[in-house]
């Protein structure tokens, strides 16, 4: 009795020492978050720490596209938010026969060379809009390969008119239902509705508030007709986190959208192929996958093109680390297929 009251007791003590000492270390983190946020996103030590380690695998630098970046507005164009469950239970897997027989490297350009806008590569500028650009990429590369036409389709309908279903604009958005507002409303033109402006952002709402457009559904040419402008998908589907799975579906569909973690070395990433190294986790962010190789170190990787202009990166490219679900790249796979509907009608003008 006596003892079992003395364990309480002490339970209780104990309970309350690691309250205080945890809720101490929450703000401890916090204030060094704070301090970290309006710090620049770009460091020479981080650059120094990757390019000295043997086993790094890619070179760093001082990637001039965020020369200007806060370790906070580096994160805020970090869009990808976690989609609902429902969302994602409710979404078609899909996996490939292990009959196709793929080659050991494949990049799309190559593969498809008349489809320009495989090797375009874009600027998000300040918004977080990741989740559409590589959507809007992957299924304008796929109106080329499917149906054989040079399209560029517009990330401005998704951000500004696809609203709550796909999450917050310019504060973020999720993958998978920009393939589904493909299927159900379509996509307008790039021309129809273009992206703020050609070099990111000089727009209203982009510094230091960064807005979401708003829906205006007409095309900035008067002429052109919004409904007549909507390019639509047949379907919105995820692909199985299997490495054969996603090479298949790209080597016979066409790019697809992943995302994975972001950490603070990324931004500084040059060439070669990345792995995490140094740094902490900042959020998520969406690229169009558009092929896969070995690297002279026999390292594989997935070729990927991001949208932070030609100024980051690898000419705006990167490889990262294949086969080992590298920061979370393998599991959030999405795309769909573009369909024939309405672009009948412009062929036959
Ligand atoms: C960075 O900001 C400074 C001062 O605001 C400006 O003069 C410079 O052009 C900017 N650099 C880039 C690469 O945007
Ligand atoms: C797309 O445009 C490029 C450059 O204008 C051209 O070379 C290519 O043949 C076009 N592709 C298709 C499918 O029309």
């Amino acid at each position: 009795m006596a003892s079992s009251h003395f364990h309480s007791s002490l339970s209780l003590l104990f309970l309350v020492a690691f309250c205080f000492l945890h809720h101490h270390q929450v703000y401890a983190e916090e204030q060094v978050l704070k301090f970290k946020l309006n710090a620049d996103i770009l460091q020479e030590s981080i650059v120094r720490h990757v390019n000295e380690h043997p086993h790094a695998g890619w070179k760093a630098a001082m990637n001039p596209s965020f020369s200007n970046y806060s370790v906070s507005q580096f994160k805020h164009i970090l869009g990808v938010k976690q989609s609902p469950e429902k969302d994602l239970k409710s979404t078609p897997v899909l996996s490939h026969p292990k009959s196709l027989k793929l080659p050991k490297s494949f990049d799309a350009r190559e593969a498809w060379p008349q489809c320009i806008t495989i090797g375009t590569i874009l600027d998000q500028g300040h918004c977080g809009s990741c989740w559409a650009f590589a959507a809007v990429e992957s299924l304008s590369d796929r109106f080329c390969i499917h149906y054989n036409m040079n399209i560029s389709l517009s990330v401005n309908d998704l951000l500004a008119c696809c609203g709550f279903m796909c999450g917050d604009g310019c504060d973020g958005g999720y993958p998978i239902s920009a393939w589904r507002y493909f299927v159900r409303h379509g996509v307008v033109t790039a021309e129809c509705d273009p992206y703020f402006d050609t070099d990111g952002c000089s727009h209203p709402g982009c510094e230091p508030a960064y807005n979401t457009p708003k829906c205006v559904r007409h095309c900035v040419d008067k002429n052109q007709i919004w409904r007549k402008s909507k390019h639509y998908g047949v379907n919105a589907y995820r692909i199985k986190k299997d490495p054969y799975d996603i090479m298949a579906e790209v080597y016979k569909n066409g790019p697809v959208e992943v995302d994975f973690t972001v950490y603070e070395d990324f931004a500084h990433y040059k060439s070669g192929v990345y792995k995490h190294i140094t740094g902490d986790e900042l959020g998520g962010h969406a690229v169009k996958l558009i092929g896969w190789g070995t690297s002279d170190d026999g390292e594989d990787y997935w070729l990927l093109a991001n949208q932070w202009n030609r100024g980051w990166g690898d000419d705006g490219y990167f490889k990262i680390k294949r086969g080992t679900n590298e920061c979370g790249i393998e599991e959030d796979v999405v795309a769909g297929l573009p369909s024939p509907r309405n672009i009948a009608r412009e062929a036959s003008i």
